[in-house]
């Protein structure tokens, strides 16, 4: 199985990149975690660039295909002003095209989010569940608030503690079990995806 880890920051010590780089090392063996690092590429979402006919920049491509050929994503979140980055807001949204087909339809989704403050990004979770469910992707409800990170990860970017570890290693655990085999991007219905991501901000 192949999970694709995509992270929300461009920052090169991230400790949300750091985050997805310790979920790889804590998968079971026949599971694959693969770091997206593509975001910084990515131009600002156009709508004139995405219309049927148009050709989006190689980028986009790029990051629809590696979403469309994974079995399973793990999304990391840093909390910028109480909300996702912009630039990951902008990845979903250019990988969520309503003409093409949205590439998260029914791509099973596990969320999670570093912060140096005390709540680990859990506002900018809560809005990721929410914007990944209207993408159309089904996202596990459990998050994982990783607080105070400057104290969690060491200099070489490794989580300093067997719990960390442990809570990470079951949350994808919890992925891996839901995951099913990468199915082919399919037509995303208008009003599908709106109503499944209600049920989940509602449950
Ligand atoms: C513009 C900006 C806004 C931020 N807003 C929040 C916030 O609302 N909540 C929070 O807990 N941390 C906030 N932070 C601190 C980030 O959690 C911290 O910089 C974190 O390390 C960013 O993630 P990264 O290490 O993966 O780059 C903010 C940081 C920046 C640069």
């Amino acid at each position: 199985m192949k999970v694709l880890a995509i992270s929300g920051s461009l920052r090169a010590d991230s400790y949300n990149t750091a985050l997805a780089r310790a979920a790889a090392e804590l998968v079971p063996d026949d599971v694959e975690v693969e770091l997206y690092d593509g975001l910084g590429l990515l131009p600002p979402y156009d709508q004139d660039l995405d219309q049927p006919g148009s050709d989006p920049p190689e980028p986009v491509h790029e990051l629809r295909d590696r979403i469309e050929a994974a079995d399973a994503l793990l999304v990391v979140t840093p909390e910028y002003n109480g909300s996702v980055p912009g630039v990951l807001k902008n990845a979903i949204d250019w990988a969520s095209a309503r003409h093409r087909g949205s590439s998260f339809a029914g791509k099973t989704v596990a969320i999670a989010g570093a912060t140096t403050g005390q709540y680990g990004a859990i506002w900018a979770q809560q809005d990721l569940r929410r914007v990944l469910g209207i993408a159309g992707a089904r996202v596990l409800p459990e998050e994982f608030p990783l607080s105070r990170a400057q104290e969690a990860f060491d200099e070489h970017g490794q989580l300093r503690s067997a719990l960390h570890e442990e809570r990470l290693r079951s949350h994808l655990a919890a992925l891996v079990a839901e995951a099913e085999p990468a199915p082919s991007a399919v037509a995303q219905n208008d009003e599908g995806p709106r109503e499944a991501a209600l049920h989940l901000v509602r449950r």
